[in-house]
């Protein structure tokens, strides 16, 4: 019978190391190389993280081949369809999902944080109006951690559950008065009659002037876009996240992290970036040339929306996004022309026909779609990766919690491949040529 192990043979030196395979429930099996360095005196050297399982979890499960999704073992599309994002919150935190009691109460615990402190408010006076609410964010929540210094006992599990509920019940109320500064209208305050989205949409829509009118609609395809970006495992900013809390940091100073992550074009700030490309393409008869242009090696320019580094077949996300697209921008604006989403559509079906694309596997990821639904809910293209990062907000809280828990938590710290200058000795200036 085979062993369950790998083994690693330095061939310069005929020694070996037998490596024990460890397979999880579903995905790919990981070997344990922990021991090479001391064993074999060698690094493992994978750049960007390609090949490496950075840690065990058991919050999601993605298979990038297959296309699922799964949320503590949920696929996205039955949650997207049947459940709320308080309860998908729940649910990644808890893992399992809540009875009514259990929901409700944790509704309440949530809606019991949704106020920040009024000192809060000034940090926003700060920022230039025009500034990117991304920076507002990320600089916000930072400050955030300057109110809680109890949260900092991270190794207290009630502070780290109130640390976890706070920045779940506050980040839409920190990211709407972002929107508000952005566009000089009153703060709007939050109300715990109101669920989750609604109490998010009336913090970003509503004006002291007039009651604000909720569209049905509206708030389902708010709820499916939150639920939809809620957790994707070690993504980019995730692990910027679990790597800022290994060193025991702040929660909110981690999470703070995981927003400036995100923001990057490469990951959260592709919806931004798609909207702006299918604006510069302007028109389908204009996509073939553009096309040329993502193919041309010398150039810099990237089908944004499109690749994944797990997903090699339709990010699920996507399809659902697309999907509820149509009768979402009919039933948010019927009959309205939606010539982005025309463009977008057109340069899915010329892409996915194109060699270029098919060989590299490269398909819509959640952001190629979610702009347009973002944009008919009326939200500016520069809120755009802050909605992203409310969503994620549990997602990563999700992630750090479960790190928090483990026995023995470990400070991250990657090693590397040195190749600069040799040792040598100083020249004084004077010697220097
Ligand atoms: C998110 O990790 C997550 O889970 C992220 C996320 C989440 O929920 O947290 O899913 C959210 O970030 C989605 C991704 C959003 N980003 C974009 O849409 C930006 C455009 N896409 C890419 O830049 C790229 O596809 C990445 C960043 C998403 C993935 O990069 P990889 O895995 O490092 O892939 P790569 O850059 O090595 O590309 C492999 C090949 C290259 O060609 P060759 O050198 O082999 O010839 O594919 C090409 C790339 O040039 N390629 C693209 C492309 N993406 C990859 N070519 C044109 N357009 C693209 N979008």
């Amino acid at each position: 019978m085979a062993k369950d192990t790998v083994t690693i043979t330095d061939n310069r030196t005929g020694k070996s190391l037998e490596c024990p395979i460890k397979k999880g429930i579903h995905g790919p099996p990981v070997f344990n190389c922990q021991k090479i360095a001391s064993e074999l005196d060698l690094f493992t050297f994978d750049p960007a993280f390609v090949t490496t399982a950075s840690c065990e979890s058991k919050i999601t499960f993605i298979d990038g081949e297959k296309g699922i999704l799964l949320y503590r073992g949920y696929p996205i599309e039955q949650l997207a369809k049947n459940s709320t994002y308080i309860e998908v919150c729940y649910l990644l935190l808890n893992g399992e999902l809540p009875n009514k009691g259990q929901l409700d109460s944790f509704s309440d615990s949530v809606c019991r944080y949704t106020l920040v402190h009024e000192g809060l408010l000034s940090f926003y006076k700060g920022f230039r109006h025009d500034a990117h609410p991304m920076a507002m964010l990320l600089g916000v929540v930072g400050a955030l951690s300057g109110y809680y210094p109890d949260a900092q006992d991270i190794k207290n599990p009630e502070h780290r559950r109130e640390s976890s509920l706070r920045i779940i019940a506050k980040m839409p109320t920190i990211a709407a008065n972002c929107y508000k500064y952005l566009i000089g209208q009153p703060y709007v305050y939050p109300r715990n009659d109101l669920t989750y989205v609604e109490n998010f949409m009336h913090m970003m829509f509503s004006v002291p002037a007039e009651p604000y009118q909720f569209n049905e609609s509206a708030v389902k395809a708010f709820k499916i876009m939150l639920i939809l970006h809620a957790e994707h495992e070690q993504n980019a900013s995730t692990s910027t996240v679990r790597l800022a809390g290994s060193s025991q940091a702040h929660p909110f100073s981690c999470v703070a992290a995981g927003i400036a992550t995100l923001w990057g074009p490469a990951h959260g700030g592709a919806n931004e970036a798609v909207i702006r490309m299918l604006q510069e393409i302007g028109d389908s008869k204009n996509i073939p040339a553009f096309i040329k242009k993502v193919k041309d090696k010398d150039s810099s320019v990237r089908l944004m929306g499109f690749g994944h580094r797990v997903y090699k077949n339709y990010d699920p996300r996507a399809t659902i996004i697309r999907e509820s697209c149509h009768n979402l921008l009919d039933e948010l604006d019927p009959g309205k022309q939606q010539p982005l989403f025309d463009i977008a559509m057109e340069l899915e079906r010329i892409a996915l026909s194109d060699e270029y694309f098919i060989e590299r596997k490269l398909y819509p990821n959640v952001d190629f779609y979610s702009g347009i639904i973002l944009s008919a809910l009326g939200i500016p293209l520069k809120m755009f990766t802050v909605m992203f990062a409310v969503a994620r907000s549990v997602g990563w809280v999700s992630q750090w919690m479960e790190m928090m828990e483990e026995p023995n938590l470990r400070i991250g710290r990657p090693r590397q491949l040195y190749t600069g200058s040799a040792q040598r000795d100083y020249v004084s200036i004077e010697k220097r040529s």
